[in-house]
């Protein structure tokens, strides 16, 4: 499969092998390299069918063991679990009583009344778009992840394995795999970054209670991954590795948008029974995918629905200090799958940074990718102070407390809905609770209310 084509964001049932810190497709036409590299001692040859297009030096310190274990047993583990998914999804794995009576779903989609006035009241003509929030909140564990958590951890049981290892970076996916764990009597291992740790202490803390064992790894989101990566290879046999979003090698970035997209197939019920027709637009936040496309999935088919994917500009798009990898990355191969990245000139990956911890990831989804190129999707970023404002904004208007992550996209809305004829309707993703973000916004200066 040549990477470089637009289907190419798409992984396939090949391991497309990061490179580690060398990930760079110089533009998108040299991008045109196989999924497939090929280890040469030290260095890596991309190859397509004519073979040899770009000769990168490995970083063996951070890549060999993935790379030549991934070709052939992690290959096969991944195989069996796709297996394992397909069969799973036949039986609505996560989406049945589970779903409902463990997890809280449905969740509401609840009009944000005043929120929709402060808008309407900014504009000179009193008018403006009716908002709805799709309350991911209120999920069991605090954020959409536990969709996610549970329906993996129910695969790993069928597989009869018996741990389970995750990374987590804001603490969500790991509060959600600790407890799914907890619950499937599944031992669990979760890597986090010492930065994330210092600034998610409280989900720490739940992880803990919930039987997990975390182990802290310098660094942030990134290295939690790789570092889990590692532990997982070391025992292939008995151990799951518990994907928390829409990226890494096939099958994990199709398999954990088939879990979130209950958030679509919901609101679109739900916008049905509540005003007998379709949301106008749809905006979610974007840290590497998963709560943007399993709103957006449902709604990829109708084109008159608008798809907004809001991501981190951090502390200006210009500072360097940001994780808007769609608005300002290039294409690269890195944890297995090709997609925007955020890297240098020599493709060495740049740390992304946000207030919302869980935006912090220098990849993105494949198919968030695939849907910006196509044009199906936009792409827009809030920067850390829009985000507090929102944060605020929404604990006094709403009486909800939001996480960083969604507020993000909760920021756009200033930007948005001037821009909105009367009544459209708007969806956004609230897809976490920020109890874990107290603190921060707190502490924080406000700029405005
Ligand atoms: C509440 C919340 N929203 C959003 C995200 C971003 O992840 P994704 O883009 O996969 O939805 C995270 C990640 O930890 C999160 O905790």
């Amino acid at each position: 499969m040549a990477c470089g084509s637009m289907k190419s964001f798409f992984p396939g049932h090949q391991i497309c092998q990061s490179s580690g810190h060398l990930s760079k497709a110089k533009s998108r036409k040299a991008s045109v390299v196989t999924c497939a590299l090929v280890s040469h001692g030290n260095t890596s040859t991309t190859t397509n069918s004519t073979r040899s297009v770009v000769e990168v030096p490995l970083d063996i310190q951070t890549t060999s063991n993935f790379i030549n274990l991934s070709r052939s047993l992690i290959k096969k583990k991944l195989e069996s679990t796709d297996l394992y998914y397909d069969q799973g999804s036949r039986d609505k794995i996560g989406n049945g009583k589970f779903g409902r009576d463990y997890v809280g779903r449905e969740t509401p989609l609840y009009y944000a009344q005043r929120l929709t006035e402060h808008y309407k009241s900014k504009s000179s003509s009193g008018e403006g778009p009716e908002i709805y929030l799709k309350r991911e909140d209120l999920n069991h564990g605090g954020a959409h992840k536990m969709n996610n958590a549970l329906a993996q951890a129910m695969i790993a049981r069928r597989m009869g394995k018996t741990s389970v290892v995750a990374a987590t970076g804001a603490g969500q996916h790991g509060v959600a795999t600790a407890a799914a764990c907890a619950k499937l009597s599944l031992e669990c291992t979760v890597f986090m970054g010492t930065k994330d740790i210092e600034k998610q202490s409280s989900n720490l803390l739940l992880m803990k209670l919930l039987g997990a064992q975390v182990k802290s790894v310098e660094g942030n989101f990134k290295d939690a991954t790789s570092e889990a990566f590692r532990n997982w290879v070391n025992d292939l046999e008995n151990c799951f590795y518990l994907n928390g979003t829409v990226v890494g090698p096939h099958p994990c970035p199709s398999m954990v948008r088939e879990f979130q997209s209950v958030i679509g197939k919901e609101t679109r019920k739900q916008a049905a029974e509540k005003w007998g027709g379709k949301p106008d637009v749809l905006v979610a936040c974007v840290g590497s995918g998963s709560n943007a496309l399993g709103l957006f999935h449902e709604f990829i088919g109708d084109e008159e629905v608008r798809l907004i994917g809001v991501e981190g500009a951090g502390i200006g798009l210009d500072s360097g200090h940001h994780s808007a990898t769609l608005a300002r990355g290039e294409v690269g191969v890195y944890h297995g799958a090709m997609s925007y990245l955020l890297q240098d000139e020599e493709g060495q990956i740049v740390g992304p940074h946000s207030i919302g911890v869980g935006l912090e990831y220098p990849g993105v989804s494949p198919e968030l990718s695939f849907l910006k190129d196509s044009g199906r999707a936009e792409f827009h970023t809030a920067t850390d102070e829009e985000a507090l404002d929102a944060y605020r904004l929404l604990c006094r208007l709403e009486g909800i407390f939001p996480a960083l992550e969604a507020c993000h996209a909760l920021a756009f809305l200033d930007k948005l809905c001037p821009t909105l004829p009367n009544g459209t309707k708007v969806v956004v993703n609230l897809s976490g609770r920020g109890d874990k973000d107290a603190d921060i916004v707190f502490n924080s200066k406000p700029t405005q209310l």
